[in-house]
């Protein structure tokens, strides 16, 4: 097993998804997060709006990783898009945390529209000691999803990525 971790929060599932493929090519420890809020249908759609807007997000609920995170080569942090931001559970864990991660931090966000959504990139950094080195910025329905995928985990490799 390499020396990466792979965390993501879901709430339907297209995180999940990705982050379960990555972890799997990357041979990787996976970790998924949460706060312990359901959020389920409509009114969980909507709750998850409220709390992206939020100055303070609730509490992580406590996770566990073979090492302490800061021993990982490298991490992949993941996240669906709230109202183009970051959800506000990967800012909990940003803020609980962010200043314990090792020096390669990558990122994963998914989203439904077809901005990449490049600013939230920015918004996470602000919690790293350094910023990311990669970031991947999926819809799940794109017809360019596996290959997006695929060299996004060739490049945390350091191989070159297949031209399209
Ligand atoms: C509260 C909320 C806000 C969202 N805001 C955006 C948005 O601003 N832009 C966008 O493209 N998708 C937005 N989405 C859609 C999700 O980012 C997208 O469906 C994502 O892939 C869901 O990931 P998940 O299945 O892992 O929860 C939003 C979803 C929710 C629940």
């Amino acid at each position: 097993m390499s020396n990466c971790l792979c965390i993501y929060y879901s709430r339907t599932g297209n995180t999940r998804a990705v982050m379960e493929k990555i972890a799997e090519l990357l041979d990787a420890e996976l970790l998924e997060i949460t706060d312990g809020k359901a959020r389920k249908g409509v009114v969980g759609f909507v709750a998850a709006g409220l709390d992206a807007m939020k100055k303070t997000p609730e509490a992580l609920m406590p996770f566990q990783t073979k090492h302490p995170l800061g021993q990982y080569d490298e991490i992949v942090l993941a996240t669906p898009v709230w109202a183009g931001r970051c959800s506000s559970i990967t800012r909990s864990f940003l803020i609980e945390h962010g200043k314990e991660l090792p020096e390669r931090v990558a990122y994963v966000i998914t989203h439904m529209g077809d901005s990449p959504y490049e600013a939230v990139y920015q918004q996470m950094d602000q919690y790293l000691s350094a910023p990311h080195v990669l970031g991947l910025s999926l819809q799940p329905k794109a017809t360019d999803y596996h290959q997006k995928v695929y060299d996004f985990v060739r490049a945390l490799r350091g191989e070159a990525a297949e031209q399209e």
